[in-house]
């Protein structure tokens, strides 16, 4: 298969206590993209990482970091992760209340933008704004927390979501990558990626794989991923 795949490790299962090496390592052991989950204890009920902890791994890796929102409001905050070295802002449609607006703000501060559905949000959302996205992300749990089950419904959406994507290039020849979050492991990806995702944030399945300190300790998780994906 031809398609290129991308690894995105979530950095909420990391090691917070070594979080620069932990992002550094886990590059280097094969991962293609930092995964980056703001949570503000509002929009969903954890409290995580902000602008300050983006500005202070950008330096440790070339490597791009998708910073998911979730958090309520976005716009005020947006710029803000601009500035900290963010390469792609996603966010949830029911976080903003005007979603054409807030994806403009992401690329007018030079960002890749993303919209990011839940397990019970509908695709329509994107019918209006294909134009203005970068990436559609969806959940395959309910935001908040590293480590939970797979919901399977997601695949159906995968698919819908990957036949709106691709009727959308065929017309205009611009790409869209479709990640899915939540549950990812390397005994589901493939199913996964026959869905029609292409870009796979994997928290505790990678994260929760070594405890050594060998700087290539994600390679065997890293390796397992991909060659799940080499089946599909
Ligand atoms: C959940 C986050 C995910 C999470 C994934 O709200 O958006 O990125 O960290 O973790 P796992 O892979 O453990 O489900
Ligand atoms: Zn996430």
């Amino acid at each position: 298969m031809s398609k290129d795949f991308r690894i995105a490790p979530s950095i909420l299962s990391a090691d917070f206590a070594k979080l620069g090496q932990e992002v550094s390592d886990v590059i280097t052991s094969g991962a293609d993209i930092v995964h980056f989950d703001v949570m503000d204890n509002h929009y969903v009920p954890n409290l995580t990482i902000g602008p300050l902890v983006c500005e202070a791994i950008r330096p440790v890796t070339d490597a791009i970091i998708d910073v998911h929102l979730m958090i309520e409001p976005v716009d005020r905050i947006i710029p803000d992760f601009a500035k900290a070295g963010a390469n792609i802002i996603t966010f949830h449609p029911e976080a903003s209340n005007h979603i054409d607006r807030s994806l403009s703000l992401v690329r007018d501060q030079g960002c890749k933008s993303g919209l990011v559905f839940n397990p019970a949000t509908p695709l329509d959302y994107l019918d209006y704004v294909m134009d203005k996205v970068d990436m559609v992300l969806l959940m395959s749990v309910n935001p908040g927390f590293g480590g939970q089950k797979f919901l399977p419904s997601a695949l159906e959406k995968l698919k819908a979501a990957r036949k709106k994507i691709d009727a959308y290039t065929q017309e205009t020849g611009r790409e869209i990558w479709l990640e899915i979050d939540g549950g990812v492991n390397a005994n589901n990806i493939a199913d996964i990626a026959r869905a029609g995702a292409d870009t796979f944030v994997a928290g505790s399945a990678v994260f929760g794989a070594a405890n050594d300190s060998d700087p290539n300790r994600y390679n065997t998780i890293i390796k397992q991923l991909r060659d799940s994906l080499a089946s599909a």
